[in-house]
């Protein structure tokens, strides 16, 4: 299986996942590394693991329309069987969602459908778990439809919210178990253990 990833900044989580594949623990192919951010920290890591990468933005492709069928060619063209979101800050256009329809995935710091939706990224998350008191946050693994967080959930696991926890606290806490979490998932869809259709 050929897994694409598709991040905007850090990439701490493709890393895991490339990590993890170096390792052999999961068996999968990264095929690409796809960045609308061309200064994102994602593309040196790709760059340092010898993965093809391809910065693909409204800059090199003003029209969306166009920008949607470069993603879905370049995913084409390097032979992606599954997509992975790895804190990717766009919205993927029709084509991409429908010529890969059931094989993207995405990864939210949260459990949905709590504290997702448009504008729940990054520490905002974060902020609002502690502004609701919760005392347990988590992570979700989920299939990507056309709507933002909203895709059929395919795993989830709690992280808890401790007493004083600052949002950086609890963002590093949740991170950390992300990446654990994320290759755990990866290798049961590999296995077939979790069918994506
Ligand atoms: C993660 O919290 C992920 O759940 C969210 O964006 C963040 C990306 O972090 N979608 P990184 O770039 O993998 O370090």
């Amino acid at each position: 299986m050929k897994i694409a990833i598709l991040a905007s900044h850090g990439g701490s989580n493709m890393q895991a996942v490339l990590d993890a594949i170096a390792n052999g623990r999961l068996d999968m192919e990264s095929s690409i590394i796809i960045s609308n951010n061309r200064k994102a920290a994602a593309l040196g890591r790709a760059e340092a693991a010898g993965i093809p990468r391809e910065v693909l933005n409204g800059t090199t492709h003003p029209e969306p329309e166009d920008l949607d069928r470069a993603i879905l060619a370049a995913l084409q063209a390097s032979g992606t069987d599954l997509v992975l979101l790895a804190g990717y800050m766009k919205k993927l256009g029709p084509a991409t969602l429908s010529g890969f329809d059931g094989r993207i995935i995405n990864i939210h710091p949260s459990l949905l459908p709590e504290f997702g939706g448009h504008g729940m990224y990054g520490s905002r998350v974060h902020v609002a778990v502690l502004a609701a008191g919760q005392t347990r946050t988590g992570v979700t693994i989920h299939l990507v439809d056309g709507a933002y967080d909203e895709g059929r959930i395919l795993a989830q696991t709690p992280v808890p919210v401790l007493q004083g926890d600052t949002v950086e606290t609890l963002a590093a806490r949740v991170l950390e178990r992300e990446h654990q979490f994320l290759v755990e998932t990866l290798i049961l869809i590999s296995k077939g253990e979790i069918p994506l259709s």
